[in-house]
């Protein structure tokens, strides 16, 4: 049995709850409220997400980072669509087939070397528009922080979604990770999404210090006239939303995200620069947020997630996925750094 109490690098989402959320969660919790959203908490957090991300967007709380993507890739195709990815995407590899359940379209995902997409690659599958042989490209869906820790900057998105637009199609944006990726770009969470020209966002908060507090943004609300439907269908409509919506309130108020996400990357980078320092492990790719990735001698991993649990990443060739999150402490690190130079010697 791991020791579940001790913080770890295996997932930002191991991480509990800010503090500052939890007491908004304990403050919300007097007398009754409208249930299904009709209530001040989350008709202010609405406002607060306008404020982020601009007046004109229609946005809708959901309970998982799944369940906004399924949801919104929904709203957005037919069943005879394709939807491109990268072969790493969440969607493509950690959500259990429900893009292709929810939405009956084809995932045609793409091989990348650090998570990210580009035209070139995508290029690839834009063919056979109007031949009913083919399932007809409706979506670039890219994962911003990528499941690699890569983060794409503003013109590669832009790039991205201008060549959507001219050819017709939508991008969709995964942004589980969002906050990490504006604060290691230094961008705001506006310019990294709806200036750069993406469609529909899942806006994840639930990595950054919430608890199940998720949200799918259109940046155009003639896409998602009928979404309240979808949502519904989905089983993805909270009753008691003011507890989701007092999460996006608060982290979304005097840069509470940006102070999260700052320090989870900031600890990502410490632990880069000390794992870097055994000639023994070989990260893989450039830590950008809070992800670190690296080849580490396969005999010493079991040991090592004995103490600091983390999850294999590649087992073949024995590369592992170690996260930082908000809570993260350099005590922590220094402690698996002692750990690492035990197993090492
Ligand atoms: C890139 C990415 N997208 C989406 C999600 C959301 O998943 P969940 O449905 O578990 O909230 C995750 C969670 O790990 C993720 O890493």
């Amino acid at each position: 049995m791991r020791n579940e109490l001790k913080r770890g690098f295996a997932s930002d989402n191991n991480a509990g709850i800010h503090p500052e959320v939890l007491i908004a969660i304990q403050n919300a919790n007097i007398g009754h409220c409208i249930a299904y959203g009709d209530d001040i908490y989350t008709q202010n957090a609405i406002y607060k997400i306008k404020e982020h991300f601009g007046e004109d967007i229609d946005v809708y709380f959901m309970f998982n980072g799944t369940g906004s993507n399924v949801l919104g890739l929904k709203m957005l195709t037919e069943s005879y669509n394709s939807i491109i990815c990268a072969e790493t995407a969440h969607i493509n590899v950690d959500e259990c087939g429900a893009p292709e359940k929810f939405t009956g379209c084809k995932l045609l995902s793409v091989p990348t070397e650090n998570g990210k997409l580009t035209i070139e690659k995508i290029k690839y599958h834009m063919h056979d528009f109007g031949f009913e042989h083919h399932s007809q490209p409706k979506i670039i869906s890219i994962a911003q922080v990528t499941e690699l820790g890569t983060v794409y900057t503003p013109d590669e998105i832009k790039e991205i979604s201008s060549y959507a637009h001219e050819n017709g199609i939508f991008v969709h944006m995964d942004g589980a990770r969002l906050c990490n990726a504006a604060v290691s770009l230094d961008r705001s969470l506006r310019e990294v999404t709806v200036d750069a020209g993406i469609d529909a966002l899942s806006f994840g908060l639930t990595k950054n210090g919430a608890m199940n507090a998720e949200a799918i943004i259109f940046f155009n609300k003639k896409m998602s006239e009928n979404f309240k439907y979808y949502r519904k269908q989905g089983m993805q409509l909270a009753s008691k939303m003011r507890f989701m919506a007092v999460q996006f309130e608060t982290l979304l108020t005097n840069d509470l995200w940006k102070k999260n996400a700052e320090h989870a990357n900031k600890m990502a980078k410490l632990l880069v620069e000390k794992v870097s320092k055994f000639p023994q492990i070989k990260i893989t790719q450039t830590v950008e947020a809070n992800g670190v990735f690296a080849i580490v001698p396969s005999e010493i991993i079991p040991k090592l997630q004995k103490e600091f649990f983390f999850y294999m990443w590649d087992e073949n060739r024995s590369e592992v996925r170690w996260m930082t999150s908000f809570d993260t402490t350099e005590e922590d690190i220094d402690e698996f750094i002692e750990q690492l130079k035990s197993l090492l010697k």
